[in-house]
């Protein structure tokens, strides 16, 4: 059995990229294949911490949508980025070239090609999770996403406007049945009360809060370049996002 995890937010810069890689890459160090699809076709970055070079990209996302290459020959092996035994986990980039990422634009495409990808990619690579990293707010890739997701991560940030957008996301994830739905507040300052910021958000939707993580010095210093779970497991950024790994695991 296979389960589908989509990290999104309704706003812009929440973290989610971030958390995607992290989490995946728990989930592979603790023994299970995983692969990691960067659905951000007009903004993509998570190849970033995966310290995958653009320069080892042939095969994007953009080009199995166009029928170019099967899915698995736009998955890349990525499993040396979890610095130890593990795995193995696979990205699925979508292409940083200005060329390709206009043609997706100006041309569109079916988001059922995308759903086809999914499932391929899990049988080809016998997968036990699939994530999915998300353009933010609401639009036919995020829509497939969420209606396809066994387990949907929303993450938002203690500020008004991410309050008001996740409500919009909450709701839809209910009409939509996703079967797991959680929430993880990020970019907390330390000095919040975090109970009570946990109780607040809990109240607003009536869905669990998996972890808050705070806005961490080391996040910020290490700017995408890898995973700070990894290179970092004893800050609390860290043990809090191993907390929603185990819960996906245990779910
Ligand atoms: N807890 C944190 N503390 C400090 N910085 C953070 C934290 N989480 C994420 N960041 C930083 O915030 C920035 C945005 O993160 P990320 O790219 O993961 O967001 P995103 O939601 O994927 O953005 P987009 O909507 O553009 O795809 C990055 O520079 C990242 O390093
Ligand atoms: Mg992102």
């Amino acid at each position: 059995m296979s389960s589908i995890v989509s990290i999104h937010s309704f706003r812009g810069g929440t973290g989610k990229s971030n958390l995607t890689a992290n989490l995946a890459s728990q989930i592979a160090l603790a023994g299970k294949r995983v692969a990691v699809v960067d659905t951000d076709i007009q903004s993509p970055g998570i190849h970033m911490p995966f310290n995958l070079g653009e320069d080892r990209i042939g095969c994007a996302l953009n080009h199995f949508i166009w029928g170019e290459c099967p899915i698995e020959k736009a998955a890349y092996d990525v499993s040396a980025a979890l610095h130890g035994p593990g795995g193995p986990i696979y990205l699925v980039p979508s292409s940083m070239k200005m060329s390709d990422i206009g043609r997706i634009l100006k041309e569109g495409y079916d988001v059922r090609i995308l759903n086809d990808g999914f499932q391929a990619l899990i049988e080809k690579l016998q997968l036990d999770y699939l994530f999915i990293d998300t353009h933010p707010g609401v639009n036919e890739e995020t829509l497939l996403s969420i209606a396809i997701s066994d387990i949907l991560v929303l993450i938002l940030r203690p500020d008004q406007q991410d309050f008001q957008g996740t409500a919009v996301t909450v709701e839809l994830a209910k009409k939509l049945d996703v079967p797991n739905l959680l929430l993880v507040i990020n970019k907390a300052l330390p000095t919040m009360n975090f109970g009570e910021l946990r109780a607040k958000v809990e109240k607003i939707y009536d869905v669990p809060v998996a972890a808050i993580l705070p806005l961490t010095t080391e996040v910020v210093q290490l700017a995408s370049g890898g995973l700070i779970s990894l290179l970092h497991p004893d800050l609390e950024v860290s043990r809090e996002m191993k907390k929603v790994a185990a819960q996906i695991l245990a779910s």
